[in-house]
């Protein structure tokens, strides 16, 4: 190696080696651990509530309730795009995505009723569990994921709400009202 070559490298080194000070300086911000870990989780979780719905939609399909089964499965989709979100998020900011193993929904429902209880079951634990995040996320001075987070914790009251109006409705229709409540479900549309 010539010697212009190594002043030339040593030049380059020493140039890099104050950028990266002055990035430090500037405090370059960064999602932390404990973030990172909740949001990789949450993806998790979104996939299995599509998983949870779609078992839901096929408890609904063998049952004959087609309306049911609509709704379900478009409830289904929802989630799959929730967890796309999550996903998004995590590579928009250079992190790797670590997928783990989806837990098994099935269930046996005896009542046509049951899966719309434990569908809010289910929508007032996801609420919680991006409630968490978003603490973790305020504990850390993270307003970078808080406000990404913000569309999800508006989204989760959305799904309380709808959970809690299927189960209403189901107690008004009882059991001779269900053809028409079937016809009912069966109009959701995508939103
Ligand atoms: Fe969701
Ligand atoms: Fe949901």
């Amino acid at each position: 190696m010539s010697q212009q070559l190594i002043k030339k490298k040593l030049c380059q080194f020493l140039i890099k080696a104050v950028v990266y000070k002055e990035l430090n300086n500037k405090e370059v911000f960064m999602l932390q651990e404990s973030v990172i870990k909740l949001l990789n989780e949450q993806i998790n979780k979104e996939i299995y509530s599509a998983y949870l719905y779609l078992d839901m939609a096929n408890y609904y399909a063998d049952e004959g309730l087609d309306g049911f089964e609509h709704w379900f499965k478009l409830q289904a989709d929802e989630e799959m795009e929730h967890a796309m979100k999550f996903r998004q998020y995590l590579l928009d900011n250079g992190l790797k995505i670590v997928l783990s193993a989806i837990a098994d929904p099935s269930a046996s429902y005896k009542h046509f009723s049951e899966p719309l209880k434990a569908a809010l079951e289910h929508e007032r634990y996801v609420t919680a569990s991006i409630h968490a995040i978003y603490e973790e996320a305020l504990n850390k001075k993270d307003f970078r994921t808080m406000e990404f987070l913000n569309w999800f914790i508006e989204e989760q009251l959305e799904e309380e709400t709808n959970a809690e109006d299927n189960i209403r409705k189901a107690e008004i229709a009882g059991d001779k009202g269900l053809f028409m409540l079937n016809r009912e479900f069966g109009k959701r549309e995508e939103d």
